[in-house]
């Protein structure tokens, strides 16, 4: 049985960031030989120094951009990326939207089984995502995002209803949920509405015991 994934998302967030991104990564760490895998999603910035401090986090990149090596400034240009340390990376998150082509051409650069984790608004994007075999699919309403109500609660059947979609586009993408995802309860119900884990944020960067929030995520598993 595949461990369930607790995948935080950095994002700019200054309790995030720099230093205190590394602070994260070591609380992250304490839990990362438990039930679940533990996934940091970090800024560019710190992805080289966060990479070499980790030992069991999966550190990935917030976003790439399909381009190449040469001309092109500002991209995130996977190979620098990869030879950085970054271990996967999540793309058309609600904060960073890109179209689908730009999806479709950096699955088809990147190496065989790097995972990549394709944000979807809705059952709908969720489907046309399917359809590229990225490795996961992290429904999340844009509504919910940053507030107090978890996904899991305020619209369970988003939830379900984009895991049967998302399996029967392409049975090989596993699928994870987020938007206000906060404890425990929630990620087990996640799973139990067919996820196989979550996508979370601000209930880890801007808790005020970041070590119990961990603890308390991965306690139902
Ligand atoms: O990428 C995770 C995110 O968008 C959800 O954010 O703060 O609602 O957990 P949050």
């Amino acid at each position: 049985m595949t461990r369930p994934l607790i995948v935080v998302n950095f994002k700019t967030y200054a309790s995030a960031s720099g230093d205190a991104a590394q602070v994260l990564l070591e609380a992250m760490e304490a839990h990362a030989t438990g039930p679940a895998t533990m996934v940091a999603v970090v800024s560019a910035f710190d992805l080289a120094l966060l990479s070499q401090a980790s030992e069991h986090v999966e550190v990935w990149s917030q976003h790439l951009d399909p381009v190449g090596l040469g001309g092109y400034t500002g991209w995130l240009e996977p190979t620098t990326a990869l030879a950085r340390g970054a271990s996967g990376s999540i793309i058309n998150h609600a904060e960073h939207k890109v179209p689908l082509d730009h999806v479709e051409q950096l699955l088809a650069m990147l190496p065989e089984g790097f995972p990549v984790c394709a944000c979807a608004a809705d059952v709908h994007e969720a489907r046309a995502l399917a359809a590229l075999n990225p490795t996961y699919i992290a429904v999340e309403p844009p509504e919910l995002i940053g507030g107090d109500i978890s996904v899991t609660t305020a619209d369970p059947s988003i939830v379900s209803d984009t895991v049967a979609a998302v399996k029967s586009v392409n049975p090989n993408v596993r699928v994870l949920c987020g938007a206000g995802v906060k404890n425990g309860n929630d990620v087990a119900k996640a799973l139990e509405l067919g996820a196989e884990g979550v996508l979370l944020a601000s209930g880890v960067t801007k808790a005020e015991d970041v070590a119990s929030v961990l603890a308390d995520l991965i306690a139902t598993l």
